[in-house]
């Protein structure tokens, strides 16, 4: 079986010139948005390339997201600067980054310095990750002049977070599954909609590193969890409900679907051995808040992914009504807004 290298590796020999550090040029620079699933990707039908069991659809965050700017190091080891600091070699965030690297240089001696600047908390389950994968595959293709399709960087971006797969596009993002077993039509892909009175309100109420990571956590819920089983049937039927959403501009039935298979991934979790559970009690006492505003007639939902925080869903005139509720606690931000 070809490994994610050889993929890659295949992919580029296909380009003329090589995409050598001697032929780029001296500096790439990218920024990919976060993003936030409305049908979540829970659960992996290979690991090795971060092929997922279902298709997903996602949010993108507008200008929340990382920039990352790359340039060739002369050095025995890459350079890795997060938020204007230096990080160490022996760290997890540097591992990911380097491996991820690994997959592209053309020979072991090509070292990269990555400088990457994300404004949002990182791993705190509002896929810094994902946009971090996506801006670091982005600036690759502008360094080195690859020039390669939005598709396939979308395929390069999931070998390094699997979310990071739908991180390239703004507004609403559909990934494929794909069949192949090299994940060639695994990525993801813009959508036409357009919602320009959409909300997000990131309720951020833990910026802490979370308990347990995704890719473990849905290898565990995989692997033990009986509720499992109806995930993909729900997936599937999720999606034709969110995508007829998005066609007929139908505010509730977004919330509704999106709310319904969040919660219902997070029960899949709950039911694994042992059992996994990101949510605090604030973050319960959250979801309670928004079931009584929307008994008070306030179209409010939420998605919640792999951490406590909250997302709200709504739309543009409930911005006053929710931000009176939530106070200082909510970060509003409008993806489709033009500024
Ligand atoms: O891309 P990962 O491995 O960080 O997994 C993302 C998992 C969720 O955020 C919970 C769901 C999703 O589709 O983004």
């Amino acid at each position: 079986m070809s490994s994610p290298r050889n993929y890659i590796q295949t992919c580029l020999q296909a380009i003329k010139p090589v995409s050598s550090h001697a032929s780029s040029q001296s500096h790439g620079q990218a920024f990919a948005p976060s993003n936030i699933a409305l049908i979540k990707y829970w659960g992996k039908r290979e690991k090795t390339f971060n092929l997922p069991l279902t298709d997903s659809l996602s949010i993108s965050l507008g200008k929340l997201g990382t920039t990352t700017h790359i340039r060739a190091y002369q050095g025995p080891e890459d350079k890795v600067i997060l938020n204007h600091t230096h990080v160490a070699s022996g760290t997890e965030f540097y591992q990911r980054i380097s491996r991820f690297l690994d997959l592209f240089r053309a020979t072991k001696q090509d070292c990269y310095e990555v400088d990457t600047y994300s404004n949002i908390p990182i791993k705190a389950g509002l896929a810094s990750s994902a946009s971090g994968f996506a801006a670091l595959t982005l600036a690759l293709n502008d360094f080195h002049k690859w020039q390669l399709p939005l598709s396939t960087l979308s395929t390069f971006a999931r070998l390094g977070s699997g979310s990071a797969a739908r991180s390239l596009f703004s507004g609403f993002v559909k990934w494929h599954r794909g069949e192949q077993s090299d994940g060639a039509d695994s990525y993801a892909e813009p959508l036409k909609t357009n919602w320009p009175e959409l909300c997000i309100g990131l309720v951020i109420l833990s910026d802490e590193t979370k308990p347990i990571g995704s890719t473990e956590a849905m290898n565990r819920t995989r692997e033990t969890s009986y509720l499992y089983k109806q995930w993909p049937l729900q997936v599937k039927e999720n999606l034709q409900s969110m995508e007829h959403a998005l066609n007929t501009k139908d505010f509730t039935l977004l919330g509704q679907t999106a709310e319904q298979n969040a919660l219902s991934m997070h029960a899949t979790m709950l039911s694994s051995w042992p059992p996994i559970c990101y949510s605090t009690p604030e973050s319960l006492k959250i979801m309670h808040q928004i079931w009584q505003l929307r008994t008070e007639g306030i179209p409010v939902y939420f998605t919640q992914d792999a951490g406590p925080n909250i997302k709200l869903l709504f739309e543009k005139n409930y911005q006053q009504a929710i931000e009176q509720a939530f106070a200082q606690k909510v970060k509003i931000i409008a993806p489709f807004e033009v500024t």
